[in-house]
């Protein structure tokens, strides 16, 4: 008896001398909800940056596949000579393989036998990557000076040993540009990244080349689809809707380098490929259609920014006739997206090997056109509604920065800001005019950590999430920008990117897991609840499924202590005893997930017993909670 309560008193003593957040009071009233949260409130935003598509989620593993990336060098390519073989490559403007692609590699060989063959090699997306038992599927277009410079023998090989670790053979070239489609079929070869493509002659000629292609297996296995790991990490997201194609990318330093749709669409052959505002040349395979094909295989809805006139090197195209060309090209771009067949645009895609319509609510004219300085925005944007709203009054149309000729439906709000910034605008939206225009959060993230975000970014983004749920009436979609980054040398063009990957791998940030958190229980009730007490950075939201009879309560505690929370849960006949906690916490703000410990952060689920009416439940610090609770 005396030792218990020897231990009770030590117990109470450690408990006093343990510091802690001051206790907050959170009072919920589960039968009340105030508002609807918005179905489709997270998505997620897209361009090529940071190799997000080239060198990334597109599958393709031949870097600058139609040597249109070249300015004194031909990045991925250099010439084979094995042995005594003796050849020269260059980029030659007069031959291609059609009028998008009017140039090639000619590929000149003087001398070369089957033991010491001559080519050219590409080194991929730093390195390509090889798994064992694997098929690619690959082609290439090809053109000889004459039959007798023989077969190609297409190769995998190790970088490091030389061995082969699959090969094709292309028994002969014609004449005339033609596409040779080859299979490359790896046996017991070891998982590694240390491989290139080698394409070789046996004979004296000479080879023009043109878009050499090479895929892993895809996802859903679409032809010209995408990378598996990061398919599956955005499913996990269950995002409701993907905003492309940007982002800066739509725009363009210059209007030429605008993104031009109807080059991204049809036969690969057929695309002329475009530079990006991003410092590297786009292959746009992953064109208009594929988007959309993403969005498909990911069931979420397209959010379409389509090209309204302004490119970033401060170029705009003036208001009226001067712009009516580019309100035609979105208006036949939205029919490509929505027609029917018998559309002029619906046949095309159908042509293109996609007959249904897809789905599309929502249009986007532009983006951030408040960096225009010429003030035009106004009338641009007036001008695109009122010729797609005639055409489609059924879409809702959204504008980059708030507009006066006209209302648009829904604002696009961006902010990139640092944890602190967040944790004092949790409240931002809490008094926006609820008969003003929707809003959309098209682009946000606490920037903090490279090149991914470290948990301090991931408190940061969370406490902002409990701010856009609570008002999800009026802020009806949000999606994180940058989401993708190429974690090699080189490849990151912005830092504080939501999902990191190298050749072989990728892994989500603690802000991917936190997104992943809120996604997944998102409820479709905002529900009435106070709270008195609670650290500065204690921040919530509670939400609930009515048919679902569960609550769910995000909580944040973004402090180096421990934050205690007494919740009364009033309303309900009967409160489940059992709820299921979801956890990502770290010991620092500091800490973070990395292509080497993808996993040091991760959600972790337990159960929490002791809840009733009215619990007490706290949170460690640096924690982030969603707490799933059942009532009758
Ligand atoms: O997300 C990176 C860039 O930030 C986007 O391209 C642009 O819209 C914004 O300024």
């Amino acid at each position: 008896m005396f030792m218990l309560s020897m231990l009770a008193f030590v117990l109470s003593l450690a408990a006093q001398e343990q510091p802690q957040q001051t206790a907050a009071k959170l009072e919920v009233q589960i039968q009340q909800p105030v508002a609807k949260v918005s179905p489709i409130l997270y998505g997620l935003m897209t361009e090529e940056i940071n190799y997000s598509y080239d060198g990334g989620l597109y599958g393709e593993l031949v870097r600058n596949r139609t040597f249109h990336d070249s300015n004194w060098d031909l990045p991925g390519w250099s010439l084979v000579e094995k042995g005594i073989s003796v050849a020269s490559m260059e980029v030659d403007k007069s031959t291609g393989p059609s009028a998008a692609l009017p140039l090639s590699l000619k590929l000149k060989v003087e001398r070369a036998d089957a033991a010491d063959p001559a080519g050219i090699q590409n080194t991929g997306f730093w390195g390509i990557p090889v798994r064992p038992a694997t098929t690619y599927q690959g082609s290439f277009y090809a053109k000889a000076s004459d039959r007798s410079v023989g077969p190609v023998t297409v190769t995998l090989r190790d970088d490091n040993t030389g061995a082969a670790v699959a090969t094709a053979t292309v028994p002969s070239l014609s004449t005339e540009w033609q596409r040779y489609a080859f299979t490359l079929t790896t046996g017991a070869a070891r998982l590694s990244a240390a491989n290139h493509l080698v394409l070789c002659v046996e004979h004296p000629g000479t080879v023009w080349f043109d878009l050499v292609s090479l895929f892993p297996p895809t996802y859903q296995d679409r032809p010209n689809g995408n990378r598996v790991d990061l398919m599956e990490k955005l499913a996990a997201m269950k995002p409701a809707f993907l905003r492309f194609p940007g982002g800066n990318y739509l725009e363009g330093d210059h209007l030429s380098q605008r993104y031009q749709w109807k080059k991204t669409i049809g036969p690969l052959v057929d695309r002329p490929t475009h530079p990006s505002p991003w410092h590297y040349h786009s292959s746009d395979g992953m064109g208009l259609l594929e988007f959309l094909e993403w969005c498909e295989d990911l069931h979420m809805q397209p959010v379409l920014a389509i090209y309204a006139g302004y490119s970033m090197a401060q170029e705009h195209v003036t208001p009226g006739p001067e712009l009516e060309p580019y309100v035609d090209d979105a208006l036949q771009e939205i029919e490509y997206v929505i027609g029917d067949r018998n559309t002029k645009w619906g046949a095309v895609r159908a042509g293109d090997g996609h007959p249904e319509a897809f789905p599309l609510n929502f249009v986007e004219i532009g983006n951030e056109d408040f960096f225009d300085r010429s003030g035009s925005y106004d009338a641009r944007y007036a001008q695109f509604y009122a010729a797609i709203k005639k055409k489609y009054p059924q879409l809702q149309l959204i504008a980059t920065t708030p507009v006066k000729s006209v209302r648009p439906d829904v604002i696009d709000d961006h902010f990139y800001r640092a944890p602190e910034e967040f944790f004092a605008d949790t409240h931002h939206y809490d008094k926006t005019d609820r008969n003003g225009p929707k809003v959309f959060v098209g682009e946000w993230a606490t920037r903090k950590g490279t090149p991914t975000p470290d948990f301090g970014a991931a408190l940061g983004d969370a406490a902002w999430m409990t701010g856009l749920e609570r008002n999800s009436d009026i802020v009806i979609m949000a999606s994180y920008a940058p989401l993708f980054v190429n974690v090699n040398p080189g490849g990151m063009q912005w830092e504080t990117d939501l999902i990191g990957y190298n050749t072989l791998a990728s892994y989500g940030s603690p802000a991917y897991y936190a997104q992943v958190m809120f996604s997944n229980h998102h409820g479709d009730e905002i529900i009435r609840s106070t709270l008195e007490g609670g650290g500065p950075r204690f921040f919530y939201s509670v939400t609930r499924d009515a048919a679902k009879n569960v609550l769910y309560l995000k909580a944040v505690n973004a402090s180096s202590l421990p934050q205690p929370i007494d919740i009364t849960l009033a309303g309900a006949s009967e409160v489940q005893n059992d709820g299921k906690l979801i956890r990502l916490s770290a010991k620092t703000p500091n800490e973070t997930n990395s292509i080497s410990e993808p996993a040091k952060i991760v959600p972790v689920e337990s159960t929490v017993n002791n809840i009733g009416s009215s619990f007490r439940h706290v949170l460690p610090p640096f924690s982030i909670e969603v707490l799933e609770i059942n009532w009758r």
